[in-house]
């Protein structure tokens, strides 16, 4: 199969591509390195059936143009980490919501199967455990920017959900927790890097 990948040079998304290309899929990264990094993708450089392409989820021409091209997308592009969205709070929440809407429309007419990364975050201050997907959501106030996160990702999956029922697009929405592991950088928040940091330091 031919698999765009959105933020296929950060963390989940470059280990995502050595894994489908593992597996003998052909695979497209698009990424604008805002917090990934090529050296992430080193162990793909110059294999035929991989292809980086630097640029952003927010260009709707060059996002129909991959999605045109591909059989299946996982969006995994956005601005993620505590820090990155209290530093930038509008870029952050126009990349959240525009990247995933253009990413969603270019879609559509090829029915092209869409995997919307979103976040345990949208659980928001439920105090019920277990968590479930049903559960009703309750987020902090509008002043505090760090629930924009939360909140745009929430509007991602009605997004999703939306198309999914009125255009029988077929969509899946992951919910992240805590995913952690080599490349992972804390720079922007994360919080198991900025542990494990600290502890060494
Ligand atoms: N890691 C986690 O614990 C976690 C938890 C919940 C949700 N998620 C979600 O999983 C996805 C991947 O997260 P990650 O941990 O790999 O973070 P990451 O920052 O390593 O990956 C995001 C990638 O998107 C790219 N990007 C940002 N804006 C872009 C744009 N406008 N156009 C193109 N690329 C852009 C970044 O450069 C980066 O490579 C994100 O959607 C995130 O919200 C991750």
């Amino acid at each position: 199969m031919r698999i765009l990948i959105t933020g296929g040079a950060g963390f989940i998304g470059s280990h995502l591509a050595e894994r489908l290309v593992s597996e003998g899929h052909d695979v497209v990264a698009l990424d604008d390195l805002s917090t990934g990094q090529k050296k992430n993708l080193a162990s793909l450089e110059g294999n035929n059936h991989f292809r980086f392409i630097e640029g952003s989820v927010l260009d709707a021409d060059l996002v129909d143009q991959l999605v045109d091209d591909a059989d299946m997308v996982f969006h995994m592009a956005a601005a993620v980490g505590v820090k990155l969205i209290m530093d930038e709070p509008s870029r952050s929440i126009l990349t959240n919501i525009t990247g995933t809407e253009n990413v969603l429309k270019a879609a559509i007419p090829g029915k092209t199967p869409t995997f919307i990364a979103s976040t345990s975050e949208v659980y928001g201050k439920t105090t019920k455990f277990p968590f479930a997907e049903d559960d009703d959501m309750t987020i902090g106030a509008t002043k505090n920017l760090r629930w924009s996160y939360a909140s745009a990702k929430q509007l991602d999956e009605f997004l999703a959900l939306a198309y999914a029922r009125e255009v029988d697009l077929p969509v899946v929405v992951l919910r992240f927790f805590n995913t952690t592991g080599p490349r992972q950088t804390g720079r922007y928040g994360m919080v198991l890097p900025n542990f494990v940091v600290n502890a060494l330091t």
